[in-house]
């Protein structure tokens, strides 16, 4: 099993993506969960992902990290995700507290001390590892991989350039990319050919419990898919988790990529040298497609795991 740490803003499709995790031990061990300023404020990000946890019962440590970015204020998605920053479903209040460390603090203790070398899947603003890889650099030596949500080397979804997971801390972005660790980007080249339709949220609602729940997450959450005129809702951050389950649905790309952190139009854009004469290394595995299908299936059987736990 590879040993992860998601480090998240929950967040609809965050949600939805440690439920994938989780629902497959035999492949991943889910070391920590940390939670960073995104789709709404610390606290109630914070706060759902310990109801989530609650809800399927897993005790994992939470560990709270940046309640914004490294430069400027905090920009939410309270837009796509409501005020709670997971609306939807009505989950009862957490039985768990998150732990007593700082997001960074408890990544750098799981890194140093394990035996293997540790995933980290951030699937929302940068921010805390980039904290962690400046505050503690030895801890670089032991990351195996950073799979992470972001970006998009085609277009944006908060702006025409820039996707939201960038955009909120594009310099934090830059530190991550600029880091040298094997990166590979679930950006919305990818995402967006993951979308879920509502056939089958309608679907997800007829199943389990924990199926159900997911049925009425998304529920809230395709009303901005349907407004941004999407015909399915993209499973952004579950693309992340996906990737290290079965890279054989995946298609990708290297490239070289820089994070935008100045321009007018293109702050926190992640730019792709497509050239292929690029003079640095090529940093990132771009995916660029996905089996939609057989992804779903993925989700499905996933959420089938919970309902029979
Ligand atoms: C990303 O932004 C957030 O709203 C989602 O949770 C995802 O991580 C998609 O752009
Ligand atoms: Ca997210």
């Amino acid at each position: 099993t590879k040993p992860i740490i998601i480090d998240c803003d929950p967040g609809h499709d965050d949600a939805i993506a440690i439920l994938l995790a989780l629902a497959n031990p035999q492949h991943l061990e889910v070391k920590a969960i940390t939670t960073v300023g995104g789709n709404q404020v610390l606290d109630k990000i914070t706060d759902n992902a310990l109801k989530l946890l609650s809800f399927i019962d897993a005790d994992i440590p939470v560990a709270k990290g940046a309640a914004g970015p490294l430069l400027g204020q905090l920009v939410t998605g309270e837009e796509a995700h409501g005020d709670s920053g997971m609306d939807g479903p009505d989950l009862p209040p957490s039985r768990f507290k998150p732990v007593e460390k700082h997001a960074i603090e408890l990544m750098a203790d799981i890194i140093r001390s394990s035996d293997k070398k540790i995933t980290l899947v951030p699937i929302g603003p940068l921010t805390n590892i980039a904290l962690l890889l400046r505050a503690f650099p030895d801890v670089a030596a032991n990351i195996e991989e950073i799979s992470l949500m972001g970006g998009g080397i085609g277009y944006g979804n908060v702006t025409s350039t820039a996707e939201f997971n960038i955009y909120v801390d594009p310099e934090a972005a830059r530190i991550v990319y600029e880091s040298g660790i094997p990166i590979t980007m679930s950006g919305l080249d990818v995402t967006d050919k993951a979308p879920i339709f509502q056939d089958e949220i309608k679907a997800l609602k007829e199943r389990g419990e924990v199926s159900h729940m997911v049925g009425e997450l998304l529920d809230f959450y395709s009303i901005y898919s349907r407004k941004l005129g999407y015909e399915g809702s993209s499973l952004h951050d579950p693309c992340a988790i996906g990737w290290l389950l079965r890279p054989d649905l995946f298609t990708g790309q290297c490239y070289h990529v820089e994070i935008e952190t100045s321009g007018r139009a293109t702050r926190g854009m992640t730019v792709a040298d497509r050239r292929k004469v690029t003079e640095g290394v090529n940093n990132v595995r771009v995916l660029t497609d996905v089996n939609r299908d057989a992804f779903m299936e993925l989700i499905f059987d996933a959420l089938d795991f919970h309902d029979r736990n």
